[in-house]
């Protein structure tokens, strides 16, 4: 009860212009609260938590074998791409959106979206269009630099996903006083993850826009995921089911390695299919769920929903996803939570829903600069928005790449590098301490360089390293 006091406390701080919206906002976290103070003890029962059965995850060579019909066009166009666009680069050292940090020849994440979906639009004669979901924190800058591709053919569309307040661990009051973001108040919201995007795009009255549009799906994914581009074999697989039986949710998952151990993983649970993430997994049973050979995949994020089925689910208040609940400390040092929702816990929402077992070259995220080494550097050619793994390199797989601390800003990783080096031959790189690398290095097998506290180690340019430890101040 005096959550809701405060909350319309909050609300009536609202100018008249931002009152609608703001209400909209705080109805829809009070709901999440409400279920969040009903909900007691886990999520669900390991018992009932079954491996999927073989025909729900099917892999992708058997979806492309196939084949695509002569009318990719009109199927294309009853498409619509939604990038997740809610998150800033803070992770790497970098105010404002993430999507706007520079990856590769100086293209950002959104100059790469633009170019590959303005490709297809321009192969296909299509209008596919482009829709970002910005939050809060986002929207302005993102706004601001739409105009760079206005002359692009792609239509692009934006709307905002809600604004919830921050609640004080333990008061489990809202933080904010009042609805303004800035001053004081920089701290008391937050978008709450994107599992907020069927409320959002419901009410900005986009979905039913595109649906009147004719369009019937959309391909949702992480922007900061180099690898999701639009699979024309997935989409006619959409677009003509083989059982004629329409599929409202697709999940693309791919194999995990002893690496990925962060994903959620597809899993029958209640004779559907359901996203369990490892937080909802009892203590007992974390090694279990994390080995490779009982639940061998992992969600990429990269979804394809019924535009249909999302209007149904949204209006008959049906989309069931679990929360999770983010505990965070400002920084004054207070501790708060934050409730949050995932877009791939919906899947157990939808009729048909189908898994697709999609090669790893479709999940190539950057959430750290080293993985932005890798997408800057030759072992990728970057073709209309495009990265492929350059066929130069003898096997497909990625070099395993750890930076250390003082390459964790992208303005700091630059720095260090006079050029990319070559790591077409490269297996295993590991880099600690003041460490800066020369024009024209390559790096081959394993290399690991350690530079002591105190120390230095300059790679100079032209050097060669192969199978190599390089530690101390030692010079090469
Ligand atoms: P994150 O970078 O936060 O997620 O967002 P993650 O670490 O991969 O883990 P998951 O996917 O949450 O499990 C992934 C994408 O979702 C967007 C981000 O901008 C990014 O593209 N996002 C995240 C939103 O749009 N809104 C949010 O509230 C959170």
């Amino acid at each position: 009860l005096s959550v809701k006091k405060e909350l319309e406390k909050i609300l009536i701080t609202a100018p008249s212009h931002e009152f609608e919206h703001t209400k909209k906002d705080l109805d829809g976290f009070r709901k999440l609260f409400h279920r969040f103070l009903q909900e007691k003890g886990p999520s669900v029962d390991w018992g009932k938590i079954q491996r999927p059965p073989e025909d729900s995850i099917q892999p992708y060579e058997k979806i492309k074998a196939r084949g695509l019909p002569d009318n990719i066009s009109s199927v294309l166009n009853k498409l619509v791409v939604v990038k997740l666009n809610g998150g800033l680069g803070t992770s790497m050292g970098c105010k404002g959106p993430k999507s706007l940090i520079g990856v590769r020849n100086e293209n950002t994440f959104l100059d790469l979206t633009v170019q590959q979906i303005e490709h297809l639009n321009k192969t296909y004669n299509t209008d596919v269009p482009l829709v970002l979901m910005n939050s809060f924190n986002t929207d302005e800058d993102t706004k601001k630099i739409l105009q760079k591709y206005s002359h692009c053919r792609v239509k692009i569309y934006t709307f905002n996903q809600s604004r919830y307040p921050r609640i004080n661990k333990e008061s489990l009051l809202p933080v904010a006083k009042d609805v303004s973001y800035s001053g004081e108040n920089t701290e008391a919201w937050y978008p709450p993850g994107h599992g907020d995007i069927y409320s959002s795009f419901y009410n900005s009255g986009l979905l039913n826009t595109f649906i009147g549009e004719g369009k019937e799906y959309i391909f949702v994914s992480n922007i900061d995921n180099l690898g999701a581009t639009v699979d024309l074999y997935i989409l006619n697989h959409l677009m003509n089911p083989p059982n004629g039986k329409p599929c409202e949710f697709v999940m693309e998952v791919t194999n995990k390695t002893r690496a990925d151990v962060k994903g959620g993983t597809l899993t029958q649970y209640e004779g559907k299919l359901r996203l369990v993430e490892i937080a909802q997994v009892p203590k007992a049973h974390v090694d279990e769920f994390k080995s490779v050979s009982k639940f061998k995949i992992f969600n990429t994020n990269n979804l394809w929903i019924s535009l249909a089925a999302v209007k149904r689910l949204q209006e008959q208040n049906a989309i069931d996803m679990e929360i999770i609940v983010n505990p965070k400390t400002l920084d004054g040092g207070l501790n708060v939570i934050q409730l949050e929702t995932a877009v791939g816990a919906a899947i157990k929402s939808f009729e048909n829903s189908l898994g697709i077992n999609v090669p790893r070259s479709r999940f190539l995220p950057v959430k750290t600069t080293s993985d932005l080494l890798l997408v800057m550097s030759n072992l990728y050619s970057l073709k209309a928005g495009s990265l492929t793994m350059s066929e130069k390199r003898e096997f497909p797989t990625v070099p395993l790449v750890k930076l250390g601390s003082s390459f964790t800003k992208v303005q700091d990783y630059l720095r260090r590098f006079e050029s990319i080096p070559d790591m077409l031959e490269l297996d295993h790189l590991t880099v600690s301490g003041d460490v800066t690398f020369g024009k024209n290095v390559s790096l081959k097998g394993t290399v690991i360089i350690i530079a002591n506290h105190g120390d230095r180690i300059d790679i100079p340019p032209g050097a060669v390293l192969e199978n190599k430890i390089v530690s101390g101040n030692l010079r090469i």
